[in-house]
This record gives structure tokens, sequence and C-alpha cells, in this order.
């Protein structure tokens, strides 16, 4: 029956009923978030109508953030919202966000808390203008004890510590995946009753897959394990993978984790050359780390290629990291094709997918 159905409300308060340490300030914070959460999605599905409950559409001003991008207004809307949804209930003692440059201080109005709240408000959101789904990222941590007005380095730390960590995507369906450190569950929003409701209860990715996802028009700027890596796949049954393999480019890390969530894969932004002072596109603390987690509580695996990202010391708040994740053999694979090369033993490189009989010609 609809009314026994599980809210993530239900949901949480039932997780910290069993936990052998319950933290009420956790239960309240991640209701914060999910009403955020619930607002961005109302003011994505709203596309260029924009701002919800306001028809005329007032124009909201956008910069260059701090990652060098240029912010669509609804990357700001949906900062806002989460900041205004997550300062106020006493919970928080910051916030570190991608489309700002430094932390958040929580005004001095309202109460502080013992957590640390990083987000990427609007993930892909390049997306947003042709109508493809964009989502939310968000990792909790603790604040340090006695630590009231957090700084960067208080933010600085590994994804190993983090106490949940979750993404919204808002697609054909808006939904929310959470994990406590204790599997992972994903909700989608009954917009009748305009609750999120437990549907995909104990996520778990397949071991195995045939699917990868990665831009491969940075392919001249990988680095040979990452090329061996595609072209296998890419060979398929003619190649030593034997096996025919599909490939997905969403643009969107939110969409294209939830696919691997739901039916394996591989999905990757690996360390490039294509900008040397950058050695990945993705941001450690609101990108790798959350999703990281979630993957693993999953079942599956989240490496930089050539360590496990949840053990990233990180340097600085905005860091970015190269990023394989998904199905646990695939990724198993690649870090051995890190490892393998790194020691100068894999077999001389070659490939006949970027030769003359190749697809991706390059003479
Ligand atoms: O970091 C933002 C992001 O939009 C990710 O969500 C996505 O995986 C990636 O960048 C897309 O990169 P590209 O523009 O190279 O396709």
């Amino acid at each position: 029956m609809p009314y026994r159905r599980t809210t993530l409300s239900k949901f949480i308060i039932e997780d910290q009923r069993r936990a052998a340490a319950p933290e009420p300030e956790l239960t309240s914070l991640l209701n914060d978030i999910q009403t955020a959460c619930k607002l961005i999605a109302v003011a994505a599905s709203r596309g260029g109508i924009a701002v919800p409950g306001d028809t005329r559409a007032p124009a909201v001003e956008t910069a260059v953030n701090v990652q060098g991008e240029q912010q669509k207004p609804l990357d700001v809307i949906a900062n806002d919202i989460m900041i205004g949804t997550c300062e106020w209930g006493g919970q928080l003692a910051g916030m570190v966000s991608e489309e700002m440059e430094q932390p958040y201080e929580i005004p001095a109005v309202y109460p502080r808390g013992r957590y640390l709240l990083v987000f990427d408000p609007l993930d892909g959101s390049s997306n947003i203008d042709v109508n493809m789904p964009v989502g939310t990222i968000f990792s909790v941590l603790r604040c340090p004890e006695g630590v009231t007005a957090p700084g960067l380095e208080h933010f600085l730390q590994p994804g190993t510590a983090q106490v949940a960590a979750g993404y919204a995507i808002y697609g054909p369906t808006a939904m929310l995946v959470l994990t406590l450190g204790a599997g992972v569950h994903g909700f989608t929003l009954d917009p009748e009753i305009g609750a999120f409701t437990l549907t995909h209860p104990d996520m778990a990715i397949p071991p195995d897959s045939h699917e990868f996802a990665v831009n491969v028009s940075n392919e001249r700027f990988w680095e040979p394990p990452v090329r061996r890596y595609v072209d296998e796949c890419v060979e398929g049954t003619a190649g030593v993978r034997g096996v025919d393999f599909n490939m997905r480019w969403i643009a969107s890390m939110v969409a294209e984790v939830h696919r691997i969530l739901v039916r394996g894969g591989l999905f990757m932004y690996p360390r490039d050359a294509k900008d040397p002072s950058k050695p990945g596109r993705l941001r450690l603390m609101y990108e790798a780390n959350p999703m990281a987690m979630i993957v693993e509580q999953a079942g599956g695996a989240a490496s930089t290629g050539r360590g496990r990202i949840l053990e990233l010391a990180p340097a600085e708040i905005h860091q970015r990291v190269p990023v394989i994740l998904g199905s646990r053999s695939e990724v198993e694979r690649l870090v051995r094709y890190h490892a393998e090369y790194d020691a100068g033993e894999d077999a001389p490189f070659k490939t006949p997918l970027f030769n003359a009989r190749s697809l991706f010609r390059t003479a």
C-alpha cells in the first residue's frame, strides 16, 4: 500500500534508531539536504522558466567560477538553494561548494553544529541547455572536535572520513541516492506526495560488465595504460577481451555513476596531458570522494589508476584528480595496466585502432 512505503525521511530516522551511536543532528541535516534537492529538482524541471514560484523569471547574475567555468543561472540558483536550506538548522559548522572559492561561513545568527557539508550544487551543468540529466553531489564530514569556525584545513579530510555521501539526479524522474556507510539506497521523488520514496534498496554494481564511458576526444592526451584499456574494449571480439563492449558518454558524472549503479560498467576521467597543471578533470572533495564512497558501498571500486580515491590526502578544496570507477573487475584491470606500465612490464604499446585501419585514424 502506498502509505506503507518508506520515504527517505523515515529511512533516515530508522537507520539512526538502529545505529550504535545515533546522531540526531545528522538526521536533520540529511532532511535539509533532501529538501534542497527537491527545490533544485523543481528549478531544473522548470528549465528556461527559471526561478520556482516566480513566472517573471528575474535575471540571475552569473560569473566565471573558481574552476574557470562560466556559470549557468541554474548553477547559481542551485548553490543558493543548498546554502539557504542547509545553513540555518544548527547542524553545520561550514560548507564548501564547487561554485565558491572559499568555504562558506555559517552566519552568526545561526547556531553552528558538528558537520561540514561539501557539495557540487549542479553537476554536469553543460547539459542544462540541451535538456539532459544533471545532478547534485554532496559529502558530509565531521568538523574536528573543538573547531567552531572551520578554515580550509579542516575540510581537507580523506574520503574515508565521510559520514555520508549522496547525489540527486534530475532526469526523467528525480532520484536521491544515499550511503551512510552501510550500503547504498535509491529513492525516487514521488511528485504526487513530494517525497523521495525507497525504490532501489541495497544497490549493487554488477562485478563484471562490458560497457565503458570516457570522453574519447581526449584520447591523444591519455596515458598508455588508458589507451590500452580502451583499445582492447573497442577491439571487442577481435581482440584480447574476446567480447564486444558498448560505450556511453553523457557528460554528467551523476548520470554516468547512476547508470553504473544500475547496470554496471566503467566510468573514467583519467589523468591526461591536456593541461599539465590539472592532473584530472574531476574534483576530489565534491565529485570523486562522494562518488567513490557510493561506488565502494555498492560493491564497486574507485581509483585514480594508481591508488584508492578514498585514501587520497587532499591538498586543496578544489583539487582535481584522475577518476576511474565502476565494476570492480574492470577497475582492477585498469589499475593493473597502470602498474604494468609504471614498471615497464606491459606489452609494447601498439594498436590497430589508431592506425590506417582505425575508426580513430591518426595519420
Ligand atoms: O565536472 C563536471 C562534469 O560535467 C562531469 O559531470 C562530467 O563527467 C564531465 O565534467 C564532462 O566532461 P566533458 O565536458 O569533457 O565531457
